[in-house]
This record gives C-alpha cells, structure tokens and sequence, in this order.
C-alpha cells in the first residue's frame, strides 16, 4: 500500500469511529447544550434596557429640578467633583470654561462639549455615583441634570425637566458636532 493510500483509509476510518461517537453521545444525551442558566425574561432585559437617544427616546417618567437637585449633588457628587460640582479630585459638571486645545488635551467640559443634554441624563443614569452606579432613582437623575444644566447656565434655575423638556435643551457646542447618520437616531 502507497504511503498515501494508507494515511487516506486511517481518515476513513477516524472519521466512522467519530460518526459513532457522535451518535452514541447524542443516545447518552451528551452533545446537547450543557443546560446551564435559564431564559432571559423580559424584565431583565429592561433593566439592561437603559440607553436613551439625543433626541429623548427611552426616556422615562419623571421630573426634576433644580432645586432638588443641589441637595443630592452635594450628597452623593461632591465628595469627587467638588463643591457645588465646580471641580474636586474629579472633573468639574459645572464650569465656565471654554474650549482649550484639541483632541484627547482639550478640556472637555459638559457646557463646552457635549452635544446633547439628554447624554447627561444616561450617562449619570448608568455610570454615577461611581462607584455605585444605578444606584440613583431616575426621578433623582432628573434632578441633577435639572442642577448641572441649570448652573452650567444652560436653562433657567426654575426650569422643569422631563421626558418632554429635556430633548429640547440646546447645548452650546450642539452645532459642531456631525451626526454621521442621523436618520438613526
Ligand atoms: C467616588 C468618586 C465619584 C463620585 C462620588 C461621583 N463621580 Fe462622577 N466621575 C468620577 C470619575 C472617576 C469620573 C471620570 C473621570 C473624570 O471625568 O474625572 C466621573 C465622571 C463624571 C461625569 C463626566 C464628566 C465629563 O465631563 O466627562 C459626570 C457627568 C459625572 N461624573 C457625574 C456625577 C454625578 C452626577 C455624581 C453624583 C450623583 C457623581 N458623578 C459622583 C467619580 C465620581
């Protein structure tokens, strides 16, 4: 027998003994999906289900001021970002600073950079108070939003927001940014 016929009979071969493996593993239940977990149920979804788009979408119920706002930014945002959130051993939420520099150096404030108001809301929604993230109601998010919005002097310090007013916040940079698809959002 040639060197090569005989290497192609033992695949012949190897492959018959795994058809019978096979076959035998699936009689023994074996090949199947281990079993392991449980379906995924509509309420844990919603809770993952947090993303909320520039122009409002996802957003929930609620309504926030101000007002409301200071109290819990000094409580749970201060110890980091600093009194009134003017800046701490993290980054300042409230600040008149412009735009310096560019790129990653560039001093990127919400006033001076974020392109919609809404992004405050999910992010502090689904990031802060770190290192406790999701901790925050979202009645108490609308709040903080309704107090950095405010003394970023972005809406007025009486300014009520909700699902509805929101959206509607123009922040300054808004027209520098470009929506690379903006039938998407
Ligand atoms: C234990 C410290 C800590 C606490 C408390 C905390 N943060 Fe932060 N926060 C951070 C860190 C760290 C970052 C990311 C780095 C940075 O921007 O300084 C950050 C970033 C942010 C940013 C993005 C800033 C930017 O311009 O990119 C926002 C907005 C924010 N936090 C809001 C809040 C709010 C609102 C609270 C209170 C509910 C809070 N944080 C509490 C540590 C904290």
């Amino acid at each position: 027998m040639s060197m090569s016929k005989s290497l192609t009979l033992s695949a012949v071969v190897a492959i018959g003994l795994s058809g019978a493996a096979l076959a035998a593993d699936a009689k023994n239940g074996l090949g199947q999906p281990p079993g392991l977990g449980q379906p995924i149920t509509e309420s844990d979804i919603k809770a993952w289900d947090i993303t909320i788009l520039p122009d409002g979408t996802n957003l929930p119920a609620g309504r926030g001021t101000a007002a409301a706002g200071a109290k819990i930014v000094a409580e749970k945002c201060a110890p980091c970002h600093g009194e009134g959130a003017k800046g701490g051993k993290n980054a300042a939420l409230i600040s008149d600073e412009p735009l310096k520099g560019r790129g990653i150096e560039a001093n990127k404030t919400i006033k001076n950079f974020w392109a919609n108001a809404t992004t405050l809301y999910d992010y502090i929604r689904r990031a802060m108070p770190w290192p406790s993230p999701r901790t925050l109601s979202d009645q108490e998010v609308y709040d903080i939003v309704a107090f950095l919005l405010a003394g970023n002097k972005i809406i007025d310090e009486n300014a009520v927001m909700d699902a509805k007013t929101l959206p509607q916040v123009k922040m300054p940079n808004r027209d520098n940014f470009i929506i690379k698809f903006p039938d998407r959002i």
